[in-house]
């Protein structure tokens, strides 16, 4: 059990997928909850149960990161609960998969907003709310790193996404807040089967990762967990990754 009781963390995109087992293993850990969601209210709600099932509170709200209203009205939400932020994970993401040759400024745009500038516009909302210091987590994928097919504008953002944790790290440091992202491979959720090649990129994702098993969603919890105990007190502006060796494979 890592000393993380009495804390509070929002996560975004916390309804389902990875952002779901972050929340549930933050929860486990004695950490007060607020699953950020947008669409989906039913997933929200199981969540909500789930992460009360372990004698932590939790608050659902709907809102959409890439939207400034929408974010300012979840933080009046979480302040009239909470007086204080102690970890913000931002995980939701979104964007349409096609070639670069297809893209629209509005694909552009819409993916930027979700993945990239969200971090910073719920940065500059939690700070304030971060009395002793606190934890910033941003989720992140190898296609920041890599040119994947048809990942173009999710990839772009994602590389946003860690140049912008890295400046967010220099600046908050002296405030006692890391700030770091988690780089995951692939993992089976809902997201995955927006993809055409959903089955090649996961028999392909078997066949290359040294431990021979797709990433789960609780591996990523386990890293987020790290992150936000004292055992990582001394990493900021790092992206750590979890995927079972794929990304060194040469
Ligand atoms: N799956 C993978 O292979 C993989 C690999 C590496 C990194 N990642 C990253 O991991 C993170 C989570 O991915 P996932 O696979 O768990 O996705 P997922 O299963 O599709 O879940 C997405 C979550 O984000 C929420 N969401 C989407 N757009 C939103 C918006 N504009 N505002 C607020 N919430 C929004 C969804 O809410 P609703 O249910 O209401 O729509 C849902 O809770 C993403 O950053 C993704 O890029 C995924």
């Amino acid at each position: 059990m890592f000393q993380l009781k009495g804390k509070v963390a929002l996560i975004t995109g916390g309804s389902r997928g990875i952002g779901r087992a972050i929340a549930l293993e933050l929860a486990k850990n004695g950490v007060d909850i607020v699953v950020n969601y947008v669409r989906h209210r039913r997933d929200a709600e199981q969540t909500v149960a789930a992460i009360e099932a372990h004698g932590v509170r939790c608050l659902a709200v709907k809102a959409n990161v890439a939207k400034e209203e929408n974010v300012e009205r979840m933080f009046a939400e979480i302040r009239e609960q909470y007086p204080q932020l102690d970890i913000l994970v931002s995980n939701a993401a979104s964007g349409v998969l096609k070639p670069a040759m297809e893209l629209t400024a509005r694909h552009w745009d819409w993916a930027m907003d979700i993945n990239a500038r969200a971090l910073l516009s719920l940065s500059q909302h939690t700070v304030p709310m971060m009395k002793n210091g606190g934890r910033i987590l941003a989720v992140s994928s190898l296609g920041a790193v890599r040119a994947v097919p048809n990942y173009t504008v999710v990839g772009s953002s994602k590389a946003a996404l860690e140049s912008l944790v890295r400046h967010l790290a220099v600046e908050l440091g002296p405030e006692g807040i890391t700030v770091n992202t988690i780089s995951a491979g692939v993992v089976d959720t809902d997201a995955l089967k927006k993809f055409p090649n959903r089955d090649e990129i996961i028999s392909e994702s078997l066949r290359r990762t040294p431990l021979g098993r797709l990433t789960t969603p609780e591996d990523v919890a386990d890293l987020a967990l790290f992150l936000c105990s004292d055992l990582s007190s001394m990493i900021s502006g790092q992206t750590l990754v979890v995927d079972g060796g794929y990304a060194i494979q040469g």
